[in-house]
C-alpha cells in the first residue's frame, strides 16, 4: 500500500483534489523549493504520496548544472513509463532549473509533459495544474517577478529539527561554465523581516538548526525594516539573536565576497556551525581567470587562514571542477597543491560539463575525457584522505549533536549531526529526536561515526 504523508488538512473537500508526488534533484535550493511545493499543494487540497505509484500529479524539481544531472530526470521519466507508474492520466509537472533552461523545448522533447515551471514560478503550480485539467493544453510558465514566489507561499510545514531558509534567489556572478544565472535569473535578496519571520515560524515548530541558502549568500543585500540595505553579516547577528536558534549554517559562500565582517560574525557567534562550504573550483590562477572567478589561489589560501584564526575548529569543504577547457597538467598540479595546502574537509569534485549558452561552451577543449577522468580519480583519492583525516581527528572527542532521526540501519540507534557536519549514530531513546545532545565519539567509520550518549537525563533537560 502506498504510504500517505503530509495530510495536515482535514477537509474532505480538499482531499478530493487528488494526490501528488514530488521528485527532487540538485542542490539544497531545490530541496527548499520542493518542500515549499509540498506545502503549497497540500494547502491547495492535494495529498502527498511518498512514492510516485498512483499519483495524479508527478512534480519534478530538476537540476541543470551538469549534463548528467539533466539526463537523470529524462531517464527517470522513461523508467517510470516503462514500469507503468506513469499512465496517460498522470499529470507531469516538469520544474526546477531544467524547466527554466529548456522551457517550451521540454514539450517538444516529451509531448506528454503537461506543465513546465521554473524555480521562480513554483508557487503558480496549483493554478497551472487546474488550467491543464480544464483545457488539456500544455502550460509553460517559467518567468516571474523577482521574489513573487516567496510572497505567495503558505506557511512552512513541520519537517524535523533542521530547516533550510532561502535568503536569496538567483546569481549575478556569471562564472563562464555555469548555467545557474540563466536558470534562476539574477540575484534577488529577500527582505530581512521575511527571512526572520520564516526562522521564527521554524523555531516555533521545534526547529533547532537554521540553514540559510543562496547560490551566493555572501552577496546578500536584503532590505531592512527601515529601508536600508542589510548585508549577510548583519543578518547572521539578527538570526543568531532569535530565541530557539541553536545552530546556524549558510551555503554557498563565494570566495569573491568573503569579507572581514562575515569572518568577524563567525568569530563572534558560537551558534554558527564549525563547517563552511567555499567552492574554490581550481588552484590555477590562469583557469580561475578563464572561469571568471575573481580571486586567486593565494587569496583563497589567505581567506582560509583568516577563517581558521577566527574559528580554529572550522572544517572547510569545497567544490572543484576538473578538466575546464584547456586545463593543462600544470594547472591541475596547482589544484592538487592547493588541496594539500588547505586540507579540505569533505568536498565535491566534478568533470567539467559543457552547458549550452555559457561563455565557456565556446572555448576550445582539447583535453581527452579519459585524461580528465584520471585526474578526477587522483583528486578524489586525495580529498578522501583528508576527509578521513578529519574524521579520525574527532575520535575520542565530545561533540554536541543535533538528533535528526532514527538510524536507517537499526531502530535502536539515533542519527545525529555534529557542528562540523559529520553523521554520528548512537544508542538512545526516540524522545531525543529533535534535541541537541552531547556524545563521545567512540568509533570512526568511513563515512559515519559511532557515538556514546553522555548522561541522557542531563541531556534531556537541555
Ligand atoms: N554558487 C556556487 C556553486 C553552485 S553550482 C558557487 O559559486 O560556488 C555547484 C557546483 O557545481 C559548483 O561549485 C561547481 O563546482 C559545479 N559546476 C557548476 N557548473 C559546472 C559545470 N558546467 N561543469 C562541472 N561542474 C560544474
Ligand atoms: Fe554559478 Fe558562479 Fe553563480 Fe556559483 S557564483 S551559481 S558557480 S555563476
Ligand atoms: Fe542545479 Fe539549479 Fe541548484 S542547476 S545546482 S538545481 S541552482
Amino acid at each position: 500500500m502506498t504510504e500517505i504523508t503530509g495530510i495536515r488538512l482535514n477537509s474532505n473537500v480538499k482531499l478530493q483534489m487528488g494526490t501528488f508526488h514530488v521528485a527532487v534533484w540538485g542542490c539544497q535550493m531545490n530541496v527548499y523549493d520542493a518542500d515549499r511545493i509540498r506545502d503549497l499543494m497540500t494547502a491547495s487540497g492535494y495529498v502527498e504520496l511518498k512514492e510516485p505509484n498512483g499519483a495524479d500529479v508527478i512534480i519534478l524539481v530538476t537540476c541543470a548544472v551538469r549534463a548528467k544531472a539533466e539526463d537523470k530526470v529524462f531517464n527517470q521519466i522513461g523508467s517510470w513509463r516503462h514500469k507503468g507508474i506513469i499512465s496517460d492520466d498522470t499529470v507531469i509537472a516538469f520544474g526546477g532549473c531544467v524547466g527554466s533552461e529548456l522551457a517550451h523545448q521540454i514539450i517538444e522533447i516529451d509531448p506528454d509533459i503537461a506543465i513546465v515551471f521554473g524555480p521562480r514560478t513554483a508557487h503558480r503550480l496549483p493554478a497551472m495544474v487546474a488550467q491543464f485539467r480544464a483545457t488539456r493544453e500544455p502550460v509553460v510558465d517559467v518567468t516571474a517577478e523577482a521574489l513573487e514566489k516567496f510572497d505567495s507561499l503558505p506557511e512552512q510545514g513541520q519537517r524535523g529539527p533542521s530547516a533550510f531558509v532561502t535568503i536569496m534567489e538567483g546569481c549575478s556572478n556569471n562564472c563562464t561554465y555555469c548555467i545557474v544565472p540563466h536558470t534562476r535569473g539574477g540575484e534577488d535578496s529577500r527582505p530581512v523581516q521575511d527571512v526572520i519571520d520564516e526562522v521564527i515560524t521554524h523555531v516555533a515548530n521545534g526547529v533547532k538548526e537554521i540553514h540559510l541558502l543562496g547560490q551566493n549568500v555572501n552577496s546578500y543585500r536584503g532590505m531592512g525594516p527601515d529601508g536600508s540595505i542589510v548585508r549577510l553579516s548583519t543578518l547572521l547577528y539578527e538570526i543568531a539573536a532569535i530565541d530557539g536558534v541553536e545552530r546556524l549554517r549558510f551555503t554557498t559562500s563565494n570566495p569573491m565576497e568573503f569579507t572581514d565582517d562575515i569572518i568577524q560574525a563567525i568569530a563572534d557567534l558560537p551558534v554558527i556551525a564549525d563547517s563552511i562550504h567555499i567552492p574554490v573550483q581550481s588552484g590555477s590562477d590562469r583557469i580561475l581567470q578563464l572561469m571568471r572567478r575573481d580571486y586567486t589561489a593565494d587569496s583563497y589560501r589567505e581567506l582560509v587562514a583568516k577563517l581558521r584564526k577566527a574559528r580554529p575548529n572550522i572544517f572547510i569543504s569545497t567544490d572543484i571542477i576538473v578538466g575546464f577547457p584547456g586545463e593543462t597538467d600544470e594547472d591541475f598540479a596547482q589544484t592538487m597543491k592547493l588541496v594539500d595546502d588547505v586540507k579540505f574537509d569533505a568536498s565535491f569534485s566534478f568533470i567539467y560539463s559543457v552547458r549550452p549558452g555559457t561563455p565557456a561552451a565556446d572555448l576550445e577543449d582539447n583535453v581527452p575525457l579519459e585524461h580528465k577522468r584520471q585526474n578526477l580519480y587522483a583528486l578524489q583519492a586525495k580529498l578522501e584522505d583528508y576527509a578521513t583525516m578529519y574524521s579520525q581527528s574527532l575520535m575520542g572527542t565530545r561533540q554536541r549533536v543535533l538528533v535528526e532521526g532514527i538510524s536507517r540501519k537499526s531502530d535502536q540507534e539515533l542519527k545525529a549531526r555534529t557542528s562540523n557536519n559529520r553523521i554520528v549514530v548512537f544508542e538512545g531513546s526516540r524522545d531525543l529526536v529533535g534535541q541537541m545532545v552531547d556524545v563521545d565519539i567512540i568509533k570512526v567509520m568511513s563515512h559515519t561515526m559511532k557515538g556514546q550518549l553522555i548522561n541522557s537525563a542531563l541531556n534531556l533537560s537541555n
